[in-house]
């Protein structure tokens, strides 16, 4: 492809999606909708290999998620083999049923991280986002964490249910000791681009929101880091999804399929390459999929000929894709874009209270999405 580098610059995140399979049922999922469609996972010796080509070529942080990690049996092994390789080990979990042995074998297998998600500051509402009682042992697994010497980070999907617990939530960080809490709220892909109406805030909530995490910000100076994300539909200007597409985050999915983004799996006539049949070196430098956004000649106008286009990249591809119907769109959320109205619109739409209950991620709810 004209306009691209010879030899892209090598990845230097790994996202492990070891699983699908997830105990909670949280409907802001990131999973796709039909994930039950993609049952079969890489045996330990194919997610070795993944592990050892990406750190050759350069990866050196590495993420394990799923669904939840913690389903796999071979964890722990994953990890230390990981740490063997050299790797920044960090584990995206959401705690349920982590238990202070587990909790030491993942420490002594060489885990540098955990994040624990944590959907509420009340057991009732915790409880009913995550479809699964689970906000007492989410609580005493985040102690835990910190008892162990593990950095404490506490991650929280905000959305129109739970926002109005902003201060709550930073109270309930500060008390479990996090060092780190990210409140992020929800974007619209996978099961919450399902349940957006019902999940989308309001410019209000999200105003006081806001304020709150600015507050706090201040007030916890040097003691706790707050990273506080906006939805990309309340912005006028789309983000660098991935840092840019292939540039640094490879995704790996539980069946091997390699990803330039999670959500990559949903564009249309868009083969992922799978691990099964070839190498890392030769998915991330030569393969259409990861090579599909790289550079600039994809892009047409206003993308084009923005000033802006070596920083945004266009924004996001799959939120193009979601919005307009074609990935090649500017991302809408740009208010360059002829259309930006799909964005305002949504807003509105969402706005406008609706009955109809949330679409929890289940393997029963996801049957009825065809692959
Ligand atoms: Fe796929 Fe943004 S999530 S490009």
């Amino acid at each position: 492809m004209a306009g691209l580098p010879k030899t892209p610059s090598p990845p230097r995140w790994l996202l492990a999606e070891l699983t699908y399979a997830c105990p909670l049922q949280c409907p802001y999922c990131s999973n796709p909708l039909d994930y039950k469609n993609f049952s079969a996972e890489l045996s330990t010796n194919e997610w070795k290999r993944v592990l050892k080509q990406s750190r050759e070529m350069g990866a050196v942080q590495l993420g394990f998620s799923g669904g939840e990690p913690l389903v796999r049996k071979d964890l722990a092994e994953l990890v230390n083999y990981s740490h063997q390789l050299g790797y920044y080990t960090n584990l995206i979990t959401s705690g349920y049923k982590m238990d202070e042995a587990k909790i030491t074998e993942l420490k002594d297998a060489g885990l540098d991280h955990i994040q624990i998600s944590i959907q509420a500051s009340s057991k009732e509402l915790n409880d009913f986002i995550a479809g699964t009682e689970s906000f007492d042992d989410k609580k005493s697994v985040a102690k835990l964490v910190k008892k162990h010497g593990y950095p404490m980070v506490l991650c929280v999907v905000l959305h129109r249910e739970n926002i109005h617990q902003m201060r709550d939530i930073l109270e309930m960080a500060i008390d479990l000791g996090a060092d780190f809490v990210e409140l992020a709220n929800t974007q619209y892909y996978g099961w919450a681009h399902h349940n957006r109406d019902q999940l989308m805030p309001t410019q209000e909530q999200l105003q006081d929101a806001e304020k709150i995490a600015n507050e706090y910000q201040r007030s916890q100076q040097g003691k706790m880091k707050i990273y506080y994300v906006i939805p990309d539909y309340y912005e006028n200007r789309p983000k660098a999804c991935m840092n840019g597409w292939g540039t640094t985050f490879l995704t790996i999915a539980p069946d091997g399929a390699a990803l330039p983004c999670h959500s990559a799996r949903q564009l249309p006539n868009f083969d992922c390459p799978n691990v099964k049949d070839f190498s890392i070196s030769d998915i991330w430098n030569h393969s259409v999929a990861f090579n599909y956004f790289r550079g600039d000649d994809w892009m047409k106008e206003p993308c084009r000929s923005c000033s802006e286009k070596d920083k945004d990249f266009g924004g996001c591809h799959c939120q193009a894709l979601l919005l307009t119907g074609d990935a090649t769109n500017a991302d809408p959320v740009c208010d360059l874009s002829t259309q930006h109205y799909l964005v305002t619109d949504a807003i509105k739409q969402a706005t406008q209270l609706t009955e109809q209950p949330l679409l929890f991620r289940n393997s029963k709810n996801s049957k009825q999405f065809n692959h």
